[in-house]
């Protein structure tokens, strides 16, 4: 199968990476070639980390010959399947989609990774809605075994069923789900990280004592605030304005202090400052 990943960030490079892994043939679209270099680089760096551990058997160079990349959308001709990893707006991804519906045969499937955004509005700016699915992976996508596979208004069955065994052959563990705000990870998830910025703000405890909560005392891998710099505050805060504003409910407010961290570039790891700082 030929399948291309629009996005050499965080996520676009781990779903490459694990489509490839998986022998398929990938191609990996970014508008800059800069972006595509830190994106192969990524690949490099956690295939020779998953080698080194046994994780994977086949060498990395094999794996990474699989993985063909370009600056141009129209490349994407002859996929079987596109998913899109592009950046968290709604008119970027629309665009794309629209784009993508004008040459690539009615019979191609397309996903997105969204996080947040409706699949059943992003599906209404193509021509086939029911060819129109979510799939969300999870960071760090090597390592996470979830996809939540999203069901728009007018998605059918087939496509749902074909990307759920799509996700299951690339050994990770699909749920399916409806199309409603943050679907069900992020619901459950980003109020839990914007209550501990908020236990934070108001001085509850430190930023090490709220993550050793999590950790120790609910065996969360990670603390809320660490997991908050691993997705990126924006990703936090744009999630969690999808909640506030397509729920209407006050519980949903984005945290002041996670509104002021993101407005001066502090957005975790990527940025090399969020709560910790990253060198
Ligand atoms: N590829 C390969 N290896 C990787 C990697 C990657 N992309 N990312 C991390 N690793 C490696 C680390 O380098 C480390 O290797 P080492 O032991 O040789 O140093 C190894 O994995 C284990 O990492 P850690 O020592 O940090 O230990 P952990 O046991 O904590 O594992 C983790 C790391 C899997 C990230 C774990 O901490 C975890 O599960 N954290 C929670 C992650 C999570 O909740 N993700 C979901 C976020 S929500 C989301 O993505 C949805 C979106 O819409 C916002």
């Amino acid at each position: 199968m030929k399948v291309t990943v629009f996005g050499a960030g965080t996520m676009g490079r781990g779903i490459a990476q694990v489509f490839a892994t998986y022998n398929h043939d990938v191609l990996l679209i970014d508008v800059e070639q800069k972006f595509i270099d830190n994106g192969i680089n990524g690949i490099k760096s956690s295939l020779n980390k998953l080698y080194e551990k046994k994780q994977i058997n086949e060498e990395p160079a094999k794996i990474l010959e699989r993985i063909k990349t370009s600056l141009k959308i129209e490349d994407s001709k002859g996929s079987d399947l596109v998913i899109e990893a592009i950046v968290e707006k709604f008119e970027m991804k629309a665009d794309l989609f629209k784009k993508l519906d004008e040459f690539l045969d009615p019979r191609v499937i397309f996903a997105s990774n969204t996080s947040s955004i409706s699949i059943t509005r992003l599906a209404s700016m193509t021509k086939r809605p029911e060819k129109f699915v979510g799939m969300h992976f999870f960071n760090p996508v090597p390592l996470m075994k979830l996809v939540e596979i999203v069901k728009g208004e007018k998605t059918d069955e087939n496509t749902v069923n074909y990307v759920y065994d799509l996700a299951k052959s690339l050994g990770k563990i699909p749920v399916k789900v409806q199309d409603y705000p943050g679907f069900v990870a992020n619901r459950i998830l980003m109020p839990l990280i914007n209550e501990a910025i908020n236990a934070l703000m108001e001085g509850v405890a430190t930023k090490e004592d709220i993550d050793s909560v999590a950790k120790f005392g609910l065996n969360h891998p990670m603390g809320p605030l660490e997991l908050a710099d691993l997705i990126g505050l924006d990703v936090c805060l744009d999630i969690m304005n999808v909640l506030y504003q397509d729920f209407g409910d006050q519980r949903y407010a984005p945290s002041p202090l996670l509104k002021r961290m993101v407005a001066s570039g502090k957005l975790g790891r990527k940025s090399g400052e969020g709560f910790y700082k990253y060198k």
